[in-house]
């Protein structure tokens, strides 16, 4: 914990804002190295307009396959194409073609064919919305632009996983996309949450739906503005509040470029809703991979049970890669180990790698990625 705490006192202070990525969005910063970028906003089957980017292949080798990329909670696009090394740009060179999925309610996914920000109705959501109605979709559409019929992976990260998960199991269309993904790439998966100790989410997990709202006075999820206000004493700890980053993903990692770090503390958090993070509070108390928990009343009329229905990993089909961290505070190995190992058919679990002195963030952010973690990555995209 003080270890953490210094990491992110230290990231806080290096304030030079002399790094050219802090003022570009992420469209600008994969231009910036090279890349061919397109902006595709896509319209969700409920209304939502979001923003995918479709990171051309490097046109030095021939086109490979598909990649859709899916960030965590609160995490645009940004957070997965900051750091020099990140995989997206190796994976570019290599011939596939990537798109990245930015969340309803991130920065650049906040608009709604019929309803505002400002309304309470464009933040009713979680993300078991965007599980089992946006990703469902996504794939399908991303398929029809690239005129094929399968994507080579799906590389997910964080609330990513939790949403792919879904998508490849419980949504309605679960049996039709997963003939749709060849290989699911799970990074830092966050499903069973029995060992959280990221002080953030325990924090969060203590409170409800409504408590919150009242507190913020907003559906839309800040994690400073919140932690300030209703956690105060999170506060105490040093440099705890001034990096958004180091609060929720957690700073583990010491091979960080912390220029990066700063680049993406001006980006992040991207946004979510506040009921996404009541589902994620549900999810650690009860340790439960489940449905949204409205109450018994409400979810009797809404699931025909009081208890909210658990998504279900036993209908994995599509061959699954689980990579993770020995040092993740909110994907505790343990919950990997005893609780998801063990809930994926045999059939669907591909492999499982553990990166012992990783945290939540170093499969992205930290500096020694390609020689540590990429070639494992490489090793399943073509199992
Ligand atoms: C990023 O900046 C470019 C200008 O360089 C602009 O064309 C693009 O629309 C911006 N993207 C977003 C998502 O704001
Ligand atoms: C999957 O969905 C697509 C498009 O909605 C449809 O054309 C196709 O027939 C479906 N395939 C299966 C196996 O259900």
């Amino acid at each position: 914990m003080a270890f953490f705490a210094v990491l992110c006192f230290l990231a806080a202070s290096v304030l030079a804002a002399s790094d050219a990525d802090i003022k570009r969005n992420s469209t600008e910063v994969m231009r910036a190295r090279g890349f061919t970028v397109d902006e595709v906003y896509f319209t969700s089957p409920d209304g939502f307009i979001l923003l995918l980017q479709h990171m051309h292949h490097s046109p030095l080798v021939a086109h490979r396959g598909t990649i859709l990329v899916l960030p965590g909670v609160m995490c645009s696009s940004y957070i997965t194409v900051i750091a020099d090394q990140a995989f997206p740009y190796d994976l570019a060179k290599q011939g596939y073609d990537i798109w990245i999925h930015n969340a309803r309610g991130t920065t650049d996914s906040r608009r709604h064919v019929k309803w505002s920000p400002k309304d309470k109705e464009f933040w009713q959501w979680s993300l078991e919305n965007i599980g089992m109605v946006d990703v469902p979709a996504v794939v399908e559409f991303v398929l029809q632009q690239m005129g094929e019929r399968s994507l080579s992976a799906v590389i997910a990260h964080s609330e990513g996983t939790a949403e792919a998960f879904m998508a490849l199991t419980s949504s309605p269309r679960a049996a039709n996309v997963s003939t749709m993904v060849q290989r699911y790439i799970s990074l830092n998966p966050t499903v069973f949450m029995h060992h959280v100790s990221n002080p953030l989410f325990q924090a969060l997990a203590t409170i409800k739906l409504p408590e919150l709202i009242s507190a913020l006075g907003t559906r839309d999820f800040d994690v400073v503005d919140s932690v300030k206000k209703i956690f105060p004493w999170l506060c105490d700890i040093p440099g705890f509040c001034s990096n958004a980053v180091c609060l929720s993903v957690g700073c583990e990692g010491n091979q960080w470029n912390k220029a990066k770090l700063d680049d993406l503390a001006a980006h992040y958090p991207a946004g979510t809703s506040a009921q996404d993070i009541v589902h994620w509070a549900q999810l650690i108390r009860t340790g439960r991979f489940q449905r949204f928990d409205y109450g018994a009343a409400a979810n009797m009329a809404l699931y025909g049970q009081e208890e909210p229905p658990q998504f279900d990993l036993s209908k994995l089909t599509v061959p699954t890669h689980i990579f993770y961290g020995g040092r993740d505070t909110l994907s505790d190995q343990r919950d990997v180990t005893q609780y998801l190992l063990p809930a994926l058919p045999k059939a669907a679990l591909a492999s499982a790698h553990l990166y012992p002195t990783y945290g939540h963030g170093d499969v992205l952010l930290n500096m020694d990625t390609p020689t540590v973690l990429y070639p494992d990555l490489y090793a399943a995209l073509t199992m």
